[in-house]
């Protein structure tokens, strides 16, 4: 049977931190600090607004928290710059090690984008980076309203990609993204990215963990 795979997007291929240079000009030193809490709002106001069924694009989000971060660190963006970053956040640097896994993985195995992003936006950073075209297809939630971990999500990327039969494998470095995975019923490799990152204890095991997606092709052997 083809194990079919499903990148998560911001994080695993692409890298949100990759705002903080930018963020220089507007916070200075706190640049890392507004970039993380920024990621981090984005990720929590998804999670709210999925309870809430009042699902909006990811980008909303991403633009909300953004205010939420500048304003926390007591800063302003200027003239259009808010407009900026968000059109910069269209073009985040991918992780080194995504396109030469992906090409390395296909042919091998069917290959595709799996995101709380919107069509528009995955299409851009995916583009950007040259990765778009080492896949099968792209799945955003967008298609059924609600966010990652909704289990709903995780059964829709099942029946996007068409793992009927097939196993339907996660590859995220999100932690709660791979249990939501998991407990949804697919199979989920973390990539510990960061080694201090700890994986949170919640009885719900990756399928496998890596430290970089440059170790996924011998990891899927042993899945
Ligand atoms: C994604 C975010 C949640 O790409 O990482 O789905």
């Amino acid at each position: 049977m083809a194990l079919r795979l499903a990148f998560d997007v911001y994080g695993t291929l692409v890298d949100p931190m990759g705002m903080a240079d930018l963020l220089k000009q507007d916070a200075g030193d706190q640049a890392e600090a507004v970039s993380s809490l920024w990621r981090e709002k984005q990720l929590e106001f998804s999670f709210r607004k999925g309870l809430m069924r009042a699902y909006e694009d990811f980008g909303v989000c991403t633009r909300q928290a953004l205010r939420y971060a500048m304003a926390t660190h007591k800063l302003d963006l200027a003239g259009d710059r808010e407009d900026e970053l968000m059109t910069a956040y269209l073009s985040l640097p991918a992780f080194e090690d995504a396109l030469p896994t992906l090409k390395a993985l296909n042919g091998s195995y069917p290959l595709f984008a799996f995101s709380n992003g919107s069509y528009p936006a995955l299409e851009k950073v995916l583009g950007h980076n040259d990765l778009l075209d080492q896949f099968e297809g792209l799945v955003s939630v967008d298609d059924i309203k609600s966010f990652k971990p909704d289990p709903a999500v995780y059964a829709y990327a099942r029946r996007a990609t068409g793992a009927w039969d097939e196993p339907l494998c996660l590859v995220s470095s999100n932690a709660w993204d791979v249990i939501g995975a998991r407990a949804a019923g697919l199979k989920a490799v973390w990539v510990q990215r960061d080694p201090n990152k700890v994986f949170q204890d919640w009885g719900i095991e990756p399928s496998a963990v890596i430290e970089s997606l440059s170790d996924l092709p011998e990891s899927l052997k042993h899945l």
